[in-house]
This record gives C-alpha cells, sequence and structure tokens, in this order.
C-alpha cells in the first residue's frame, strides 16, 4: 500500500475551485454584478422574458423573432402532460413536499420521452425543453390536487409565466402579476457553479441522460441552504409579522447564532444585484394587493440585519424579497423551491450541455484516515463499535 507523498490540500466546500472554463454566467461578487452571457441582469429584467433568456443561455445568443417563435411554439407543444404523469401525481400523498413531487414526476418524464436517448447534444437539449415545458404544469397539477381541485390544462398562446400563475389559480392572471414572474423567473434561470448546477454538471460528465441531470438538480436545489432559503426567508417574515418586531427577532437571532434567512452569500460580498430589482418588485406588488405589512416587515428585518451584521461580507442576498414577491402573487410557501427549478433548469441546461461539449468524468478524492488492515471479526466477538 502506497503513502501520500505530498501534502494534500482538501477543498471543503469546494471554495474558489473552478471546475471548468464557461461562457454562461460572469458574477463580480465585489461588485454586485451579474452577467448571462455577457448581458447584465438588470438590462435583461427590463427588457427580456423568461423564454429568450433560456433561450440565450441554452444557446448562447439572442434569439431572432423567429429562432424565439420557434421555441416558444416548441415549449407550447410539450407544456401539457402525459396522463401517466398525472396519474402518477394524482397518487402521490397530498401531504407530499411538493420538491418531492417535482423530483419523482421530472424523473418519470424520462420513461415517457418517446424519443430515444443519444449524445446528440441537439437531442438532450430538445429533452431538456421537455422538462423546462412541464415543470409548471406538473407543480401546478400538484398544487391543485391537493386543495381539492382538478388540473387544467395550459391556455395556449401565453408566456411560460402567465401559463404557470393560471394552470395554479384558474383564473387568467394580469398583467403585472405576470411581469413580476416573468422577471423573477428571469432572476433565477441562472447563476454560475452554485450547488445544484454542479450536481447537474457531475451527473453530466458521466454521460447520464438529462432526467438524471435534472433530477439531480432538483435534489440539490431542495437544502435550505440553497434553494430552501426563500421558503425559510417568508416563513421568518410571516412569523415576524410587525415591522416594530424586526429588531428584536433579528437580536436574539444573532444572539444565538441563527442565521437570517435571505442574508449572506458564498459569491457576493456585497448586494446580490437580483435582491434590488425584487426588492423594488416586492413594493409595487405590496401596494397594488393592498398587504403593505409584510413588505414593510421585510424591510425592518433587512434594515435590522444590515445594522447588526454591518462590516461583515453578510447581504441581503435574492432570497430577501423573492418569497414575498411569491406570496403576494397568492402562491403558497412550499412551491416557492419548485419555482426556482422551475426557471434553474435553463441554466442547468447550459452548463451540461457546456461540459459535455468536452466532457471529463468528474472524479475528485477523499484523503482516507482511516485505519486499514482490521482483523475479520467472527459476529459473536463483534464489538459493535468503530474497529471492532
Ligand atoms: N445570518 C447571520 N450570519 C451569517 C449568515 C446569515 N444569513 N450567513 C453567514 N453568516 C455568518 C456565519 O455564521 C459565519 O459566522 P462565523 O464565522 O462567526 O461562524 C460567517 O458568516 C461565514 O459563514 P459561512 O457559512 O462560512 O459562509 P458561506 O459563504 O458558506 O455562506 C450561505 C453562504 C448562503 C450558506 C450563508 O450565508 C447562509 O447560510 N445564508 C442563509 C441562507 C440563505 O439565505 N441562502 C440563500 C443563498 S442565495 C441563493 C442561492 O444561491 O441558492
Amino acid at each position: 500500500m502506497s503513502a501520500i507523498k505530498e501534502p494534500v490540500v482538501i477543498h471543503k466546500g469546494l471554495d474558489n475551485v473552478y471546475v471548468k472554463e464557461s461562457r454562461i454566467c460572469f458574477i463580480d461578487g465585489e461588485a454586485s454584478k451579474l452577467f448571462y452571457r455577457g448581458f447584465s441582469i438588470e438590462d435583461l429584467a427590463n427588457n427580456s422574458t423568461y423564454e429568450e433568456t433560456a433561450y440565450l443561455l441554452i444557446h448562447g445568443w439572442l434569439p431572432t423573432a423567429s429562432q424565439l417563435d420557434q421555441f416558444t411554439s416548441t415549449l407550447e407543444s410539450y407544456r401539457p402532460l402525459e396522463p401517466e404523469i398525472l396519474e402518477l401525481i394524482r397518487s402521490l400523498p397530498t401531504q407530499s413536499d411538493p420538491m418531492d413531487v417535482l423530483r419523482t414526476a421530472v424523473s418519470a418524464l424520462g420513461s415517457y420521452d418517446p424519443q430515444p436517448m443519444t449524445d446528440d447534444l441537439s437531442v438532450r437539449i430538445d429533452k431538456s425543453l421537455r422538462i423546462l415545458a412541464k415543470i409548471p404544469t406538473i407543480i401546478a397539477a400538484f398544487d391543485r390536487l391537493r386543495n381539492q381541485r382538478q388540473p387544467i390544462p395550459p391556455m395556449g398562446h401565453q408566456s411560460h409565466a402567465a401559463e404557470f400563475l393560471y394552470m395554479l389559480t384558474g383564473k387568467e392572471p394580469d398583467a403585472k402579476d405576470v411581469h413580476a414572474m416573468d422577471v423573477a423567473l428571469i432572476l433565477h434561470a441562472e447563476h454560475e457553479m452554485n450547488a445544484s448546477t454542479f450536481a447537474c454538471t457531475v451527473t453530466a460528465s458521466t454521460l447520464a441522460d438529462m432526467y438524471s441531470i435534472m433530477t439531480s438538480g432538483i435534489g440539490t436545489l431542495r437544502g435550505p441552504l440553497h434553494g430552501g432559503a426563500n421558503e425559510a426567508a417568508l416563513r421568518t417574515v410571516l412569523e415576524v409579522g410587525a415591522p416594530d418586531r424586526a429588531e428584536k427577532y433579528v437580536v436574539d437571532a444573532l444572539a444565538q447564532k441563527k442565521r437570517i434567512m435571505g442574508f449572506g452569500h458564498r459569491v457576493y460580498k456585497t448586494w446580490d444585484p437580483r435582491y434590488l430589482i425584487l426588492k423594488k418588485f416586492a413594493g409595487e406588488l405590496a401596494v397594488k394587493k393592498g398587504q403593505t405589512q409584510l413588505f414593510d416587515t421585510a424591510v425592518a428585518i433587512e434594515n435590522s440585519a444590515r445594522r447588526h451584521l454591518e462590516g461583515t461580507p453578510i447581504f441581503p442576498n435574492v432570497d430577501s424579497y423573492s418569497g414575498i414577491v411569491f406570496h403576494l402573487l397568492g402562491i403558497q410557501t412550499d412551491l416557492f423551491t419548485p419555482i426556482f427549478a422551475m426557471s434553474r433548469i435553463a441554466g442547468w441546461t447550459a452548463h451540461a450541455i457546456e461540459y459535455l461539449e468536452s466532457n471529463r468524468l468528474i472524479r475528485p478524492k477523499a484523503l482516507y484516515v482511516g485505519p486499514v488492515g482490521l482483523p475479520y471479526t467472527p459476529i459473536a466477538l463483534r464489538s459493535g463499535k468503530v474497529g471492532g
């Protein structure tokens, strides 16, 4: 057995480890800047749509009118669910976590894909578009079923954001709500090599199919330190309940070494630029819906946390107001992470495809620090502890 000769550096958390060159996303965490394929997030939020942004991320350029038409028609044709998938969703317990339902349904979609799996990148993209188109339908169908309502098919000829809100509520959404949803989807569509994108990249590097890749991403997104933070952030605001209770909440949380959800980021050491955009939408929706108390409470928590965390690199992130936006759109809290997945599927696809263009199996190492050569003990003589 050969001993390790060189000093080994362990990159726990893989901070500052680069796994590939990329042309998809640039984050300047010191300057509060985010670019998708070179376009600033502010420009995309002001001018683009989720469909156009998804096209940009996946293909690498802003589509022409005919390219965008074809893309949206493809999504429209894929949006309805196979009856078997709907039956599968119906068969799941209504108290299931929607992320479990999403993970299960996306995984099952693979069995109903009529096109055989090939390594052709255009076939991979097509499979991804099937998933991207169907996720809103899956989320909405489950939400309706658990609320004793029948799932409804898409309206047709509407945007991804509008179709989602319609299938969820059964009512044609108004233009302002659709716009807020659309911008939230743009802002969540991509964010470089975060945990779920890395999980997708690892799965892609084994040459697995797109359903396995996306299922890896959904499972990884679920955790409260990643996608789940938006739900936790809103629950905090609801629990605090009023602006005058914010200061006590923040002081107590920090004294107990609890994290303020919606704050802090591995990459941003200043404002997350997505936070600024979402805060504006949250404020406008709060006035429109006549629910300003919730927004004011979030602002009070933010102001108090910023005061107490002054001098640290802990600033508000995308999740500090995304939950407020979704809540004001009438969406149940446990759907926030599925909505994050619904949007991020574009970024996951872009990274998987980019990595596969010059693939290398991702296979890091673990430094073994346990014993070797232990005697194999007969069952009657075992201690029931390590080494025995
Ligand atoms: N509230 C209070 N203290 C915090 C927070 C927070 N939200 N975030 C980090 N810290 C403190 C942490 O306690 C630690 O302090 P100490 O050194 O005294 O132990 C220090 O900052 C460094 O923390 P870390 O966990 O080593 O830093 P990180 O870069 O790994 O943290 C993070 C990134 C997102 C996991 C963390 O900031 C966090 O847990 N935030 C709350 C959850 C959240 O909002 N997540 C959404 C992230 S944005 C969406 C996404 O990209 O998925």
